[in-house]
């Protein structure tokens, strides 16, 4: 209990000064409950409303990838330029820092490798995502895939509710399946599927016609890098997405793949933060390269 001495009275009321009602910046979460945001604002930089999410999570579904071989030795060290870390738990528990002060968007759902059709239909206990303290949970959509679109909606509405009632945000990731089209209808239609079915943040694929797919989303959308690119080209990617309205990216191999995965996420960071052009960001990534 507080020393009782010298209690003072409280004179400083503001009397005729309304009270200030927080606004908050990221798209479509004003309506959550404070964890939840608090959560939200550890991802989206409050500054930009954007972030860069690190996803190393490859390694669940296709093992040790290139540049996911040793995350001690490959990802550690490029953690402290990400706003976000996106793994599976396994990798979370073995080789992230706990003292990294991250805020951790955790892969939740798993079933398949590469080996086997696609098949997620497992989902890791809502109490090991509250013992982790993660930040969100990945959970993946099959949009148009015969066999897997209701299972992996489901699991998607699942972990909307077990999030909705821990204040852990969920963020739905579009699939891309064999047969479909990669176009703004396809992403429009996944991304809008996502956020009707309570996603808070959806990461998918830029494509032509993507400044549809973001309007059309009423919560934060984010874009994955997708297959490895030459570095100006993944730089133009991102720099594309931004000016179409993402809130950021969700980049693995075209981080940690690259040549110098250090200097290229944090040109990426230029692009997403600074609103650097792709010249400037490119520039950045060679300079950066040469220390
Ligand atoms: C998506 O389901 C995967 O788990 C990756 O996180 C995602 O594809 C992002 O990585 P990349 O930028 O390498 O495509």
């Amino acid at each position: 209990m507080a020393d009782l001495d010298d209690i003072r009275e409280g004179n400083k009321f503001g009397i005729g000064i309304e009270q200030k009602n927080p606004s908050f910046h990221i798209k479509g979460t004003g309506n959550l409950l404070w964890g939840a945001k608090d959560r939200m604002t550890r991802i989206f930089n409050p500054q930009t409303a954007r972030t860069v999410m690190l996803a190393f999570d490859h390694g669940f579904i296709m093992g040790p990838t290139s540049g996911l071989e040793r995350i001690d030795l490959t990802i550690v060290p490029l953690m402290e330029y990400a706003d976000c870390l996106m793994c599976a738990r396994g990798i979370l528990q073995s080789s992230v820092p706990a003292n990294i002060n991250k805020p951790i968007c955790l892969r939740s759902d798993a079933g398949t490798t590469i080996l086997t059709e696609l098949n997620d239909n497992v989902l890791i206990d809502i109490e090991d995502a509250i013992r982790m303290n993660v930040s969100a949970m990945a959970i993946m959509l099959a949009i148009g895939d015969p066999t897997m679109e209701a299972r992996t909606i489901a699991n998607l509405c699942k972990m909307v509710d077990l999030g909705t009632k821990y204040g852990i945000p969920v963020m739905g990731v579009t699939a891309v399946g064999k047969d479909m089209v990669r176009d703004a209808r396809y992403f429009g239609m996944a991304s809008r599927v996502c956020a009707e079915n309570g996603a808070n943040i959806v990461k998918t694929y830029y494509c032509e016609g993507f400044e549809n797919v973001v309007a059309a989303c009423p919560v934060p959308i984010v874009i994955a890098g997708g297959k490895k690119l030459p570095e100006k080209e993944a730089l133009e990617l991102c720099y594309m997405a931004i000016n179409d309205g993402a809130a950021g990216v969700d980049m693995g191999r075209n981080v940690f793949q690259s040549e110098d995965p250090v200097a290229m996420i944090q040109a990426v960071s230029s692009v997403v933060h600074q609103n650097y052009t792709v010249d400037q960001a490119f520039e950045l990534f060679e300079e950066l390269k040469q220390e």
